[in-house]
């Protein structure tokens, strides 16, 4: 599964350029009986299987700067800013939970810090993971040119993206906003400012209100 549709993007051209890399562990390597089990049923009685924590920590190796990211519903949602942080970072260390879940006291003993990327539930951790990768890995210096970095500040100031036109400016009876094509720049930011204010303030009231408490207690 990895680097999976990494390979192909603007992720998999920086793979190649080494702007970051990846080191992929099957856990399975670090089993101890002849049938190589990684899990086994749930103390308590239960619904399918529970990871090992004797394998997992075989398998994750001493502890190093990066920190350790089990990708789960239980954790806390993944945001722009989470991206960001661990993009500059020393890197990541991602385990991706199958089956049931994880024996708690291996999260607890590496201190894992659990990671959602939203709030429905996947088979396992595998997709997160490179949904998180991908989050990360266009903020990489080198990653992406200028025009990209200037709309990521956009989404970082906590707007949504205004709307977008390109050719034919009329399209199956549907003209392009005039001011688009007016050449009139402080006109056309003002108009885009308003769009994504608009865009936002209707579909992400919660984005909205993070970015007026912020707005009134800036310094
Ligand atoms: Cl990080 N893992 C799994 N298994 N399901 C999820 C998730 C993660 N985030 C949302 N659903």
């Amino acid at each position: 599964m990895f680097p999976g549709p990494l390979g192909q993007s603007l992720a998999g051209r920086a793979l190649e350029t080494g702007a970051w890399m990846l080191d992929i562990s099957d856990i399975r390597e670090a089993a101890q009986d002849k049938h190589r089990s990684v899990d086994d049923t749930p103390f308590g009685g239960g619904a399918g299987m529970v990871l090992r924590p004797d394998v997992l920590d075989a398998a994750i190796g001493p502890d190093d700067e990066r920190p350790l990211l089990y990708l789960s519903p239980r954790g806390r949602a993944l945001t722009q800013a989470r991206a960001a942080g661990l993009a500059a970072g020393p890197g990541v260390r991602l385990l991706c939970g199958r089956y049931e879940g994880v024996d708690q006291r291996l999260l607890d003993a590496r201190g894992a810090e659990e990671v959602s990327i939203g709030d429905y539930v996947l088979s396992g951790g595998e997709p997160a993971a490179l949904v998180l990768l991908d989050a990360c890995v266009r903020l990489l210096p080198g990653v992406m040119g200028a025009v990209e970095s200037a709309q990521e500040e956009s989404f970082s100031a906590g707007l949504l993206e205004y709307p977008q036109y390109t050719r034919p400016a009329e399209w199956q009876g549907r003209p392009v906003p005039a001011v688009l094509l007016s050449g009139h720049h402080a006109a056309i930011a003002a108009w885009r400012r308003e769009q994504a204010e608009q865009l936002t303030r209707t579909r992400r009231p919660d984005l909205w209100r993070v970015r007026m408490d912020n707005a009134a207690t800036a310094p």
